[in-house]
């Protein structure tokens, strides 16, 4: 375990923890990290991985709601239950059923969980945008000290000097792990997808979990999850970690307004070249701008 200072293009450098190769934020712990390897899970957990940026708080919610039968959960925080972050006798105050959440491979989880077959649901995004929005992450939350510029922090990401590894090879790894467990409970879901149709992708969700809800409540939940009633509602709980860290603008495409031709044809190019013969291919637009702004704005 080490604690690295990686530098970007400018020099600008980036904190993190290194853990067997694997990047995390600095105010992480080894302990807890290797202790993932024998995590107890119970039985009816159900558990939301994904790339960070990608949308895991969006999903966390909206699974709780599907789990506990309520839009009316109490507020609180995903890290409370985030698996590289707390430990599990903290964690195991919680009551069931539980919805864990964590940005690691599952390769470094406790094997157990394909016995028991906890359901996973997996949540991607598009690079650029998560590009974008991880940047303002590691700029805003101080244990990262990072003071980089934008156009000096699209290569370093690309390379995988940000928390997890590349985004690329976090997605195939997770791609290959799907492909040989096909019997594991696994659903794929996107974040593009969601802005897209939000209602469409909450019973996506519910029907996976096995719940037979009315329309009418995975329209409620719907309408609770939008970006600007999730921001309304939760933004508060994390204020102290600074200003709009986990709801900052909720959109797709914003990466339009941050890369250059350059960085953009960058990602693509390490994108055909790291995904190559991949089944997942990424949505940088939505084709209906209106279906994105409604959901950002209601
Ligand atoms: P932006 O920084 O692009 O706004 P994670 O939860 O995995 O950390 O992902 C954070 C990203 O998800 C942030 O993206 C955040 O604004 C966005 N997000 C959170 N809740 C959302 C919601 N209800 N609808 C759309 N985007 C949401």
């Amino acid at each position: 375990m080490s604690i690295k200072r990686l530098a970007d293009e400018a020099g600008d450098t980036l904190t993190l923890l290194d853990v067997d190769g694997f990047l995390f934020a600095p105010d992480l712990t080894e302990d807890v990290i290797k202790g993932l390897k024998k995590f107890p899970f119970r039985d009816d957990d159900v558990m939301v991985c994904s790339y960070p940026k990608s949308g895991c708080h969006w999903v966390w919610e909206i699974l709780r709601m599907l789990q506990e039968g309520t839009i009316d959960v109490p507020l609180q925080e995903k890290e409370d239950l985030m698996m590289e972050w707390k430990t599990p006798e903290f964690m195991d105050k919680f009551p069931s059923p539980r919805v864990l959440n964590n940005h690691v491979l599952l390769k470094h989880l406790n094997p157990e969980l394909f016995e028991k077959k906890i359901k996973i649901v997996m949540v991607i995004r598009n690079p650029k945008d998560v590009a974008v929005s991880f940047y303002h992450h590691h700029k805003k939350l101080v244990e990262y000290d990072y003071k980089g510029k934008f156009e000096n922090y699209v290569r370093h990401y690309l390379e995988g000097k940000v928390d997890g590894c590349c985004v690329f090879d976090y997605t195939r790894e997770w791609e290959r792990e799907i492909a040989d467990h096909p019997e594991h409970p696994i659903l794929v879901l996107s974040y593009e997808d969601m802005k897209e149709d939000l209602e469409r992708e909450v019973k996506k969700i519910g029907k996976f979990l096995g719940k037979s809800y009315e329309e009418a409540f995975y329209k409620k939940i719907a309408d609770k999850c939008t970006f600007k009633k999730m921001r309304d509602r939760k933004g508060a709980v994390y204020s102290e970690w600074g200003d709009n860290i986990f709801y900052r603008k909720g959109e797709v495409g914003d990466w339009k307004n941050w890369f250059t031709v350059a960085h953009s044809e960058m990602c693509d190019r390490i994108c055909d070249e790291k995904m190559a013969g991949s089944k997942i291919s990424f949505r940088y637009t939505l084709n209906n701008t209106e279906t994105n702004n409604n959901n950002a704005g209601s």
